[in-house]
């Protein structure tokens, strides 16, 4: 193999190659503004709703008949708070309950739908609820009218699950034939007209299992390869609705059940990649059995934002197995579960099954997350994050009329305007940060982050891991200048500030100065904060 200078200096660890005795900043970041690596997806910043704990019921839907403000059963203020963000993609409805789920309980008059046992019934705190409980045994308010009303409101895409482990084929295509058949057209175009849905939903995505490995089955890739070819196989086409699938991939990156899936594919008929728009890696980090949300220490900060960057060598691994047998990569990586995952918090309501309240520490894993998925435009084409509302790295608490934003809301919202820009190379430098867990020592990287162009405007954006320092930082701009700068920073005093009910104001972005002076910037970026820089070019 032979090395340009660039990619010699790019194997450089970051401390050797920068040594704080030769720079008058203590970290470094060169754009390259003229090598692009691919479009940034909208759909990279997707969420996730699962009928789990407490994301549908009290979370996105309070009933029409509700005290709490409500748009046709649909909470107003997450309405709201989302219209910032701009939602892009919303996944339903599941993970597991996916394979649980009889889309048929969820249509019709809501007052003749079933109740039925939720998937997650008698798990952790749930278990002890009364029956009555909605996410505990769901009343089926919430289906399919009401999911793409919710996405309608937010402007998002729907993406969804299907049940491969618990309903034959057949079930799949009716499914297909309700949300995307015209009215006049069949039975099921008809029903979903009745419910005041006239235009068919046109849904494009669609999930071919969950979690095939698991709760959606516990099949062998091989025998997932065999269910996904036969779902996907004839399934009914409506007009102006191209359907893309997305299988069920690894956990956490598992490399097995990447590579026997891609090679039954291959060895049935390579062509059927063509069938495939997405494979779904799910990696969660967190800090279940090991520690507490709100109550951490600095090392085991560092040690979960260590996970948290976990996801880099998991998608390129990923991507490269899927490369050994699908060679003109046609199909591409789908994220669609990620997240920040603690034991539930007791200060959470009960039923909110894998509810925790989100701090500072949170909201850097999400920094760090979504750079990473930037960083890999060309390899990633969503990407959801579990999940929208009071479960694992939630971007809202909710509870009855109560209602609050967490530090991860503000991460997405300053990070949309990377949306649809050009990702292009960036190196950052800085000196990882030492720290010593379990007896052993430990490495974290102090600096990370992403950069796009759209429109003649740079978007950069980046995370310090540092609990302590804060770093002064050059940025260099290669092939171009800025002629003004700007910049957004979320950070507090204490990496354990969060927001709640009684305090939903403790973290929130405010101004960074950035200054510039042709072809470099200069900014500080405080001790734990996520930046966005934003420059106008030359
Ligand atoms: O997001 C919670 C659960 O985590 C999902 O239902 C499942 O797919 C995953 O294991």
């Amino acid at each position: 193999m032979t090395l340009n200078r660039r990619s010699f200096l790019a194997t450089i660890p970051a401390a050797l190659a920068l040594p704080r005795v030769a720079r008058a900043a203590d970290a470094g970041i060169e754009v390259y503004l003229d090598e692009p690596i691919g479009t940034i997806s909208s759909r990279l910043h997707g969420q996730f709703v699962e009928h789990i704990g407490g994301v549908v019921y009290n979370g996105v839907w309070v009933g029409p008949d509700s005290k709490v403000a409500n748009i046709n059963g649909i909470r107003k203020a997450l309405v709201d708070a989302m219209k910032p963000i701009g939602s892009t993609v919303v996944r339903w409805p599941g993970g597991c309950f996916a394979d649980s789920y009889d889309w048929h309980d969820g249509v019709g008059p809501r007052a003749s739908r079933p109740r039925r046992a939720n998937f997650w019934t008698d798990v952790g705190r749930l278990k002890s609820l009364p029956q009555s409980t909605p996410s505990k045994n769901d009343p089926n308010e919430f289906g399919t009218n009401e999911f793409m009303q919710f996405c309608r409101l937010i402007g998002a895409e729907p993406y969804i699950a299907a049940n491969l482990r618990a309903l034959p084929a057949k079930d799949f295509y009716q499914w297909i034939e309700y949300c995307n058949s015209p009215a006049d057209a069949s039975t099921l175009g008809k029903l979903r007209a009745s419910a005041g849905d006239i235009e068919p939903f046109r849904v494009r995505f669609w999930g071919v299992g969950n979690e095939s490995w698991g709760c959606g089955g516990e099949m062998t890739a091989a025998e997932y390869s065999v269910e996904f070819r036969r779902f996907t196989a004839w399934v009914p086409n409506y007009p102006n609705t191209p359907l893309s699938f997305v299988a069920s991939g690894p956990n956490a990156g598992d490399p097995r059940w990447t590579r026997e899936f891609f090679s039954a594919i291959a060895a049935k008929n390579p062509d059927l990649f063509n069938r495939i728009w997405g494979w779904a890696l799910h990696y969660y980090c967190g800090t279940i059995g090991k520690g507490d949300s709100l109550n951490f220490s600095t090392e085991e900060a560092y040690e979960l934002l260590r996970s948290a960057d976990r996801m880099e060598g998991l998608v390129r691994q990923t991507w490269d197995i899927m490369g050994e047998t699908d060679r003109q990569h046609k199909v591409k990586l789908v994220v669609d579960e990620w997240g920040d995952w603690h034991n539930d918090d007791t200060a959470v309501a009960p039923h909110h099954l894998f509810g925790s309240i989100p701090t500072m520490r949170d909201a850097l894993v999400a920094g760090l997350t979504l750079d990473t998925f930037h960083r890999h435009a060309d390899k990633i084409a969503m990407a959801n994050v579990a999940q929208l509302v009071n479960n694992i790295q939630t971007l809202f608490l909710a509870d009855g009329d109560r209602f609050a934003v967490t530090p991860t809301y503000y991460v997405f919202r300053m990070y949309k305007d990377h949306r649809e820009g050009q990702s292009v190379r960036a190196q950052f430098s800085a000196p990882a940060i030492g720290y010593a867990f379990d007896g052993k020592n430990q490495h974290v990287v102090r600096l990370a982050g992403s950069a796009s162009v759209a429109s003649g405007r740079l978007t950069l954006t980046a995370v310090n891991n540092s609990v302590t320092d804060a770093l002064e930082t050059t940025i260099q701009l290669r092939g171009g200048s800025a002629k003004e700068a700007r910049g957004e920073v979320l950070t507090a005093s204490d990496i354990h500030a969060h927001n709640d009910f009684a305090n939903p104001e403790a973290v929130k972005p405010g101004p960074l100065t950035v200054e510039a002076a042709g072809g470099s910037l200069r900014v500080k970026i405080p001790a734990a904060s996520v930046v966005k820089i934003q420059a106008d070019l030359g």
